[in-house]
């Protein structure tokens, strides 16, 4: 066998020869590939067979079954030489003994011999990859160990000419295993000694070698290209951990805020990175953020004053949910965007229209809800009302007066506090605070007018209306509600209130009574306007009650007595010459001015040529001499007409005796009774006598009414009225002795015409014990005056009076 071995080591041929002369085979071996004309073996020899007979015997090499003949005979030699190209793969492939089966033809006589030629593998096929490249594709995620079957090597030849092992090109990654089928055919399998990184490498490129085992040795190579696939194994990663962004609050919604990024060096369905918030809150509602882009936009309202920065945790997922983590910070950035709010934290309303100066009156409170500056608010006040803010404790204010108040000038005050921050620009409110006054019972009712005066005429109706008075007080209500009444007071000794009421409600004042003229001209009331207030206040004030005369007294003939009453004779003496007085009508009237005018007329006499009248003095002249013819007896009816409207009037007869001596009166009396028939005086005395019964009756009656009515008398006319009993010749003071009848003779002397509302009245008195002047008498033009001071009229009656 060494033999053998060092033979094939040598590359030469054996040539085995079965020795068998006739019809024997020959075997010979060669190795393959060998070239042409290469000598196999000498066929000659080894058949024992003379040279010089093998071309006559027409020595050749067939075929056995046409197939092609490899070899051919050299006939000088006797060699069998190497026709055609013996390729073993292709005549046997992968037999392991591959035999080539030629005949060596001898003729004459026929010989066959059949020659084996055993054709030895050479090492001339290089194992060989079907394909020169091998894709093979990894997932990065593949652990170590992890093998990966790698394509047989293919090798034309046998044995040990065969694929024998690989090899795999040195890399950090795989290692290769080199592994038998049950055929014996060796393949290799790549096994991941170290984790795949795609990120790292994508495709790795390896050089597979497989080798034979021939001498020498060939081998053939593949490309081994390893894609690595990519797994999920990376995380997507922020640019940052920490993203910081800063917002206005007035930010409009959908503002970008930020925009964060993530990588994943991962591909594709790996890499799509995917934002989100990490946590669900309420920053959800303030922000959204794209899922794909990583924008992060205003989605709700932004409101510093609510939240001033937000921290948010964020995440970037892939596809296969790897996700990492970081932080959103954005913080917000005031804008004044909160106008100050005034509060009214109390307020005292109404206020009493007394409270001093610097009275707190209200608490105010402001806030502003941005911070720093814009939230630096100042409080003011409009002008012009009497009000201040004073600042107080923090934010406070306090609203304080700063004059002093009247209810009655301004009851309401409209307060209007503004409030401006220090933003830019600044913002502000205002409110309007009302505020009302209280009243105070400050003001006393003042009467519209300093005095009233009232005008009636005498002989009103008892509740006629005489005025009304009016004051006005501008407080509040009860303190404002004016009540009248009378001040208590005497009028004439008699109490107020029986002249006058007042309505305290109204202010208008009634009489009580009727007035007489003649008894009371004027008088003064005191009306008080008195709130109802607490204490009340009050003023007073004077109204005068003047009366107007009314023509409601006829004149009052005093001399001569009425007729009927008293036969009363004047004397005329003879020698009287025309002009001359003989007598004088006295007649007063008790009323005043016009309706006491007196006028005197001769209305019937005897002679109406003999005697005139003063038509304002009653005098009675002669109005020419008398003469002896004219009769003894004269009788003038005189009437005494006042100048009222209309006029009253009142007559009376005045008996006239033309006579130088008064001796003569009775008997002319008694001639004047003669003239008469006797039974003409007797009803003349008879009437004379009931009449003046009756009068004197009259007279007491009425005398006794108005001493009961007014015990005082106070009035000159009261007096006035009395009639005379005696004979009083005219121009005389009378002098009466028992003073117990009055006697009194007015003589009114009308110095002007006088206006028929007022006048003054002189009297004079000379008889005090009668009448008490002081009472009821002025005595100077200045008292009257001042009482009436109020009345000047410069037109002014006098009217004078004498006692007697
Ligand atoms: C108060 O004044 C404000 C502003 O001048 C006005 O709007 C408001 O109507 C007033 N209120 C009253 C009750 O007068
Ligand atoms: C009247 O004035 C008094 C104080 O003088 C006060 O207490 C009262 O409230 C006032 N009345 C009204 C109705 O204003
Ligand atoms: C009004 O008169 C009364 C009574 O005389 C008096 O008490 C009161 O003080 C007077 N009032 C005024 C304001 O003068």
């Amino acid at each position: 066998m060494e033999y053998f071995t060092f033979v094939l080591q040598c590359g030469l041929i054996f040539i085995f020869v079965d020795l068998s002369p006739i019809s024997g085979d020959v075997s010979y071996s060669i190795p393959e590939e060998m070239k042409r004309g290469s000598v196999i073996g000498n066929i000659a020899k080894d058949l024992g067979l003379d040279l010089g007979t093998l071309t006559t015997r027409k020595a050749r090499i067939d075929t056995e079954d046409n197939t092609l003949q490899y070899s051919s005979l050299n006939l000088k030699t006797g060699e069998l030489i190497i026709h055609d190209r013996i390729d073993r793969e292709s005549l046997c492939a992968k037999k392991s003994s591959c035999v080539v089966k030629q005949e060596f033809v001898l003729e004459s006589p026929l010989e066959l011999h059949r020659i084996n030629i055993l054709v030895q593998d050479i090492n001339d096929n290089s194992p060989q990859f079907k394909d020169e490249s091998l894709q093979i594709e990894i997932q990065e995620s593949a652990v170590k160990g992890a093998s990966f079957m790698l394509d047989e090597a293919h090798d034309g030849d046998i044995g040990e000419n065969t694929v024998q092992g690989y090899s795999l090109q040195q890399n950090d990654n795989f290692k290769l295993h080199v592994k038998m089928k049950p055929g014996g055919r060796k393949y290799g399998e790549l096994v991941l000694n170290k984790e795949l990184d795609r990120e790292e490498k994508k495709e790795l490129v390896l050089m597979l070698t497989a080798f034979d085992g021939g001498s020498p040795q060939r081998s053939g190579t593949a490309v081994i290209h390893v894609t690595v696939l990519d797994a999920n194994d990376n995380a997507p990663m922020f640019t940052e951990n920490m993203y910081k962004a800063s917002l206005p609050e007035s930010a409009a919604l959908d503002t970008v805020v930020i925009t964060v990024s993530a990588t994943d060096e991962d591909e594709g369905m790996y890499a799509e990175v995917i934002y989100s918030f990490d946590q669900v809150s309420d920053e959800n509602q303030v922000f959204s953020m794209d899922p794909k882009t990583g924008e992060v936009k205003v989605a709700g309202l932004i409101d510093f004053e609510k939240e001033s920065s937000y921290e948010m945790q964020i995440s970037a997922k892939d596809g296969l949910g790897m996700a990492t983590y970081a932080t959103l910070t954005i913080e917000v950035t005031d804008i004044n965007d909160n106008t100050p709010v005034i509060h009214l934290k109390s307020i005292s309303s109404p206020i009493p229209e007394n409270i001093p100066p610097g009275t707190e009156v209200g608490i105010i409170n402001v806030q502003d809800r941005d911070s720093e500056s814009n939230g630096q608010v100042r409080c003011s006040l409009q002008q012009g009302v009497p009000f201040k803010l004073v600042p107080s404790i923090k934010n406070y204010y306090s609203l304080v007066s700063t004059g002093q108040l009247d209810r009655e000038v301004v009851s309401d005050y409209n307060i209007t506090i503004t409030a401006t921050d220090e933003g830019s620009p600044p913002l502000s409110s205002s409110k309007s605070v009302q505020l009302s006054v209280a009243d105070i019972n400050d003001n006393p009712p003042v009467f519209e007018e300093e005095s009233y005066s009232a005008y009636v005429s005498e002989n009103n109706k008892a509740g006629s209306t005489l005025c009304s008075v009016a004051a006005r007080d501008p407080d509040w209500r009860q303190n404002g509600t004016v009540i009248y009444s009378l001040l208590a007071g005497e009028v004439n000794g008699a109490p107020v209130s029986s002249y006058v009421s007042v309505n305290g409600d109204t202010g208008v004042i009634h009489a009580v009574r009727s007035f007489d003229y003649e008894q009371l001209r004027s008088f003064k009331v005191q009306v008080m306007a008195r709130d109802n207030g607490s204490p009340p206040l009050s003023s007073n004030v004077t109204v005068s009650v003047f009366i107007s005369d009314v023509n409601d007294n006829a004149p009052q003939i005093l001399y001569p007595a009425p007729e009927g009453n008293s036969f009363m004779t004047e004397l005329v003496p003879k020698a009287a010459h025309g002009g001359s007085l003989v007598s004088k009508v006295i007649a007063v009237d008790a009323d005043s001015g016009q309706n006491a005018w007196l006028s005197y007329q001769i209305v019937k006499s005897t002679d109406p040529g003999l005697f005139t009248i003063g038509v304002h003095s009653g005098e009675i002249r002669t109005q020419r001499d008398i003469s002896e013819s004219d009769s003894m007896k004269q009788n003038l009816i005189v009437s005494v007409k006042d100048n009222g409207q209309p006029s009253l009037s009142a007559t009376c007869s005045m008996y006239l005796l033309i006579s130088d001596n008064l001796a003569e009166v009775p008997e002319l009396k008694d001639i004047s009774y003669d003239e008469k028939n006797s039974k003409l005086t007797s009803y003349l005395i008879i009437a004379l006598v009931s009449v003046s019964t009756f009068f004197l009756t009259f007279i007491i009656i009425i005398l006794g009414v108005r001493f009961c009515r007014r015990r005082k008398p106070r009035l000159l006319f009261d007096g006035a009225v009395a009639i005379p009993s005696a004979y009083l010749p005219p121009n005389y003071a009378d002098v009466d002795g028992t003073g117990t009848l009055r006697s009194t003779y007015n003589y009114d002397a009308y110095l002007t015409t006088g206006s028929r509302t007022s006048d003054f009245k002189f009297v004079s008195s000379y008889n005090d014990n009668t009448l008490p002047a002081d009472q009821t008498l002025r005595k100077s033009p200045s008292d009257f005056a001042d009482t009436f001071g109020d009345d000047s009229s410069p037109e002014v009656g006098l009217e004078l009076i004498f006692l007697k």
